[in-house]
């Protein structure tokens, strides 16, 4: 197991590193934009293949380090299904779980510091965004922040969690690193309340000012999905209405880049083949799935995925690895949805 705790000193925000084996995929967890040169040099270091970036909810103290690292690795953004933000590969809900390769994360939602608030459970740690910090709560007192949600998912979730488990935090201000869940109920001041109605009144006379990096922090936080853009730009992209038509033309090869959790709970376009995401870099190469089916079959083909991004992504591969007939579907599975296109389970 390979696990790194990483500080950006000026948000003081922790970001952290997760992996199962060296020369495998890695995760990372709250990454901060002006530490992205690191966490890239730390990766090539210890030979991990960035598959996913999470935002435990949208940071209004910092810019988030998601598209830069998209962009730059290739690799699946995750947050939670409430959040602003344009464009994120993965949604996720509560009781979902992010998976790489030998580590699972359990998603909780768990609403209060924000809407979009997750924390991630792995075995014997948590990662708890804003939600339980080290001997403090994030504040609850914009983007839709509200102390009631928030004590329902200390009360009602967190703390219902194992004593001895970890806890990781999104902050720390004093100089802690970790806690644990025994710890937090035993000595965390604002816990130490008899009811709902005393945390609240508690968090509602916090009188603090607001985040230094707010004003462009949120902005740029909400605005992350650039690359279909580009893709649009090159004449890359179908809306739904011209996948429909291509497709009863019967002049398209339409791949679905989802996960099976995504498939199960969304539903798929008919007649589409599955090809998860992180396959898609061998079948493009030379004797692989996909370069055989565009020689082969003489079609399009067209990707799709949940909102467009990893679509964007891998038509973009597709192209690089001499596939002129590649094309995505702009806006993914929920554009398709939208305009009143069919799916099947
Ligand atoms: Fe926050």
């Amino acid at each position: 197991m390979i696990f790194r705790q990483l500080f950006d000193s000026t948000s003081s925000t922790y970001s952290y590193l997760l992996a199962s084996r060296h020369g495998g995929e890695a995760l990372i967890i709250d990454p901060v934009l002006e530490r992205v040169d690191r966490y890239i040099q730390l990766l090539r270091e210890l030979d991990l293949r960035l598959v996913k970036a999470i935002d435990t909810h949208l940071h209004a103290d910092h810019v988030t380090g998601l598209p830069a690292l998209r962009d730059r690795t290739q690799c699946i953004t995750v947050m939670g299904e409430q959040t602003k933000a344009d464009v994120i590969s993965i949604r996720v809900s509560d009781g979902d779980h992010v998976d790489i390769e030998g580590v699972s994360l359990n998603v909780l939602y768990t609403p209060g510091h924000t809407d979009d608030s997750y924390s991630f459970l792995m075995a014997d740690r948590v990662f708890t965004g804003d939600t339980l910090l080290i001997r403090g709560t994030g504040r609850t007192d914009f983007q839709n922040g509200d102390p009631r949600a928030q004590f329902d998912s200390i009360f009602g979730k967190l703390l219902k969690l194992p004593d001895e488990t970890f806890v990781y935090p999104a902050h720390d201000y004093k100089g802690d690193t970790v806690s644990t869940i025994g710890e937090e109920r035993a000595f965390n001041p604002r816990l130490q309340v008899k009811s709902v109605d005393e945390y609240i009144e508690l968090m509602n006379n916090l009188n603090l000012p607001d985040p230094k990096m707010m004003d462009v922090a949120v902005p740029s936080n909400m605005r992350v999905g650039l690359a279909q853009d580009i893709v649009a730009q090159k004449g890359w992209s179908l809306s739904p209405e011209q996948l429909r038509d291509r497709l009863e033309q019967g002049q398209v090869a339409l791949i679905d880049l989802r996960e099976d959790q995504e498939r199960k709970k969304h539903g798929i376009i008919p007649g589409s083949l599955h090809v998860s995401y992180p396959r898609l870099a061998p079948e493009l190469e030379t004797g692989g799935l996909l370069q055989q089916l565009a020689r082969d079959s003489r079609k399009e083909l067209v990707f799709y995925c949940a909102y467009g991004e990893r679509s964007a992504m891998a038509v973009q591969a597709a192209q690089k690895a001499g596939i002129t007939a590649a094309r995505h579907l702009q806006g993914g599975l929920a554009a398709w949805k939208s305009a009143g296109e069919p799916v099947t389970q």
